[in-house]
């Protein structure tokens, strides 16, 4: 697809961070755009920014939970009509969130609840919208997976699983997803996307819909788990007070949004310009080319003591092991 001009694009987790970025640069090139996301403020204020940028654009929001089949049958109801179509030429399975550390020691329903959003939303946004794809005269899916969907760590002795088996699964399934597309459907590519840390939302919107309310009013249960990720990742804590840590709290996830290598536009001009490039595999952001290099060039090192000494050594990842407590 050489252009977007007159296409239509579904964006998934267009309220915020990437997802949104994505709306607007879309809307910018001459995309009809459907976004959906959890929160119908942020919705509307990606709409309110595309008005402003991209008159005539013709973006539709809708409020959808991508681990919800039900809610994304309706969302495909909702873009037939308000889109007036029976196809669609670009799917962006951008929905995510982090949680679910720990399998062995942790919330089974944070767990799946991580791994239903980041895994189930891209299979069964897939499962609903790639027959309008394929009805299409030409498309593309485009699945965000992470670098985790390569690597299932984000910082020393930090149990990463559910989000990480989600974006393996995700990764796994795009690659598989190439052949078949190739056999049954030619017109039709799709890419997995493979970013590094991207200045987003994800921190403090992953704590707020895993948790219920926002960082500066977790329950003491809350915080006494946020605690304790701090002291596993070496902080003294014993003379700091639960609104300390609810402050450190918010201040982590902001910090994760403000120091990122890699803003959430420069990521959505990466993945737009790669899609037009037909490239099946975009890695998003230096620190995501520098970790798939070093975990390529030695496999069964990748989860040593060294691995971590090396990646902070090369300054790779330096700012996520240090804020990942609250993801
Ligand atoms: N930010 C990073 O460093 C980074 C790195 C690698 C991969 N990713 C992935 O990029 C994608 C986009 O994340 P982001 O960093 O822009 O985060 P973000 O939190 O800023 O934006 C994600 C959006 O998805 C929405 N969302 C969450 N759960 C949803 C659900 N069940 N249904 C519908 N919408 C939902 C959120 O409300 C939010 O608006 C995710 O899949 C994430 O896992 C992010």
């Amino acid at each position: 697809m050489k252009s977007f001009e007159g296409k239509l694009a579904v964006v998934t987790g267009g309220g915020y961070g990437m997802g949104r970025s994505l709306v607007r640069q879309l809307a910018r090139e001459g995309a009809a755009v459907a976004a959906c996301d959890l929160s119908a403020d942020n919705l509307a204020e990606t709409l309110a920014l595309v008005e402003g940028e991209s008159a005539g654009a013709k973006v539709t929001s809708h409020i959808c939970d991508v681990s919800n089949p039900q809610a994304i049958a309706e969302f495909r109801r909702e873009v037939e009509e308000q889109q007036a179509t029976t196809s669609v030429n670009l799917l962006f399975n951008n929905a995510g969130i982090g949680g679910g550390g720990s399998f062995v020691d942790g919330s089974i329903d944070e767990w799946e609840k991580t791994f239903n959003v980041c895994w189930g939303g891209v299979y069964h946004m897939c499962r609903a919208f790639l027959p309008m794809l394929v009805a299409s005269d030409e498309g593309h899916v485009i699945n965000t997976s992470s670098v985790n969907g390569f690597w299932a760590a984000i910082g020393r002795e930090t149990p990463h699983t559910s989000y990480s088996a989600a974006k393996f699964a995700v990764k796994g399934f795009t690659e598989a997803l190439k052949t078949d597309l190739e056999v049954n459907a030619p017109h039709v590519k799709c890419s997995v996307v493979m970013p590094g840390h991207i200045g987003t939302g994800i921190a403090r919107n992953s704590a707020e819909i895993l948790g219920g309310n926002s960082l500066f009013d977790m329950t003491e249960a809350q915080v006494a788990q946020a605690r304790a990720r701090m002291e596993r990742a070496g902080m003294n804590l014993s003379n700091i007070s639960d609104d300390t840590i609810r402050e450190m709290a918010a201040q982590r996830a902001d910090d994760f949004e403000h120091s990122a290598p890699t803003s959430a536009d420069e990521a959505a001009q990466i993945i737009l310009r790669d899609v037009k490039a037909e490239r099946w595999r975009i890695l998003v952001g230096d620190d995501a080319y520098q970790l798939d290099a070093l975990v390529r060039s030695d496999p069964e090192a990748a989860y040593d003591s060294e691995f971590y000494d090396r990646l902070e050594s090369e300054g790779v990842f330096n700012t996520i092991m240090r804020e990942q407590g609250e993801g």
